[in-house]
């Protein structure tokens, strides 16, 4: 059975010490509570290192929420997956349409980005997902299929284990708004048959497949008890403790 997971996208938000104490607030209650799906919080770097140190002897999980393009060297203010990986964390997401509209990250850097973060020894939580106008005129579909097409189908069959798709329909994206269920649905069925046609029904039958955009203790049960949804990616929500563990418990 494929792997569900719940993972916390902690945006550009906490400080050191707000962070850390989150985490061990989420460390501490999932030591004693144990979850049906795996947990993961993706922090601003400053937090990875005392994050790791905090979650080590629990079932928490760590990622990034970034990496470079490139492997080393003179890239002022960059982070390598490498670095990340040495931080004792497991995961880095890439693609957040953050990224891709304020840091004008193209599927061509991206795939960069997912190769390297693979061969680097992280897993990956590649985003994708339509903006609102092309909703509207019914590109949606044809907005996944080139982001994975260009971000992610040049990874070898092996490699590709190492990817979890989160879908996030960008207009619902901090918005309140969120995809129904039904919509997720379509969307996560529609995914799972183009990693199939690629890598075949095995590996897309494994692949874990998040939801992503407004999602919230009162949306979470309904959006997660369709068939193809396997989780989601939270942000606002993540940063609450409450939120983030009711989430977790409605997978
Ligand atoms: P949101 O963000 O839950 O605040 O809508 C989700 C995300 O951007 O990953």
């Amino acid at each position: 059975m494929r792997k569900k997971i719940v993972a916390g996208n902690w945006k550009m938000n906490m400080d050191l010490a707000e962070g850390l104490k989150l985490a061990e607030a989420i460390d501490t209650y999932f030591k004693s509570k144990a979850s049906k799906a795996e947990v993961i919080l993706c922090t601003p770097f400053i937090h990875l290192a005392g994050a790791s140190e905090i979650l080590k002897n629990g079932s928490v999980h760590l990622g990034a929420q970034n990496c470079a393009s490139e492997t080393s060297g003179a890239y002022t203010g960059e982070v390598s997956a490498s670095m990340i990986k040495s931080t004792g964390a497991q995961y880095v997401i890439t693609g957040h349409s953050e990224r891709r509209s304020y840091y004008h990250e193209e599927d061509k850097l991206l795939n960069k980005k997912t190769l390297l973060a693979v061969a680097s020894g992280l897993k990956v939580i590649f985003c994708c997902g339509e903006v609102q106008k092309e909703r509207e005129s019914e590109k949606h579909f044809e907005v996944v299929s080139k982001q994975l097409a260009e971000g992610l189908f040049s990874l070898s069959p092996v490699d590709f284990k190492n990817i979890v798709i989160a879908y996030e329909p960008v207009w619902a994206i901090g918005t309140g708004l969120t995809a129904t269920p039904d919509q997720a649905q379509e969307m996560h069925k529609y995914i799972r048959g183009l990693v199939s046609g690629k890598y075949g029904k095995e590996i897309a039958e494994d692949l874990t497949i998040l939801y992503g955009g407004s999602c919230k203790p009162s949306n979470a049960v309904e959006i997660f008890s369709k068939p193809d949804v396997d989780g989601g990616l939270i942000g606002g929500a993540s940063l609450k403790k409450e939120d983030f563990i009711a989430i977790v418990e409605a997978v």
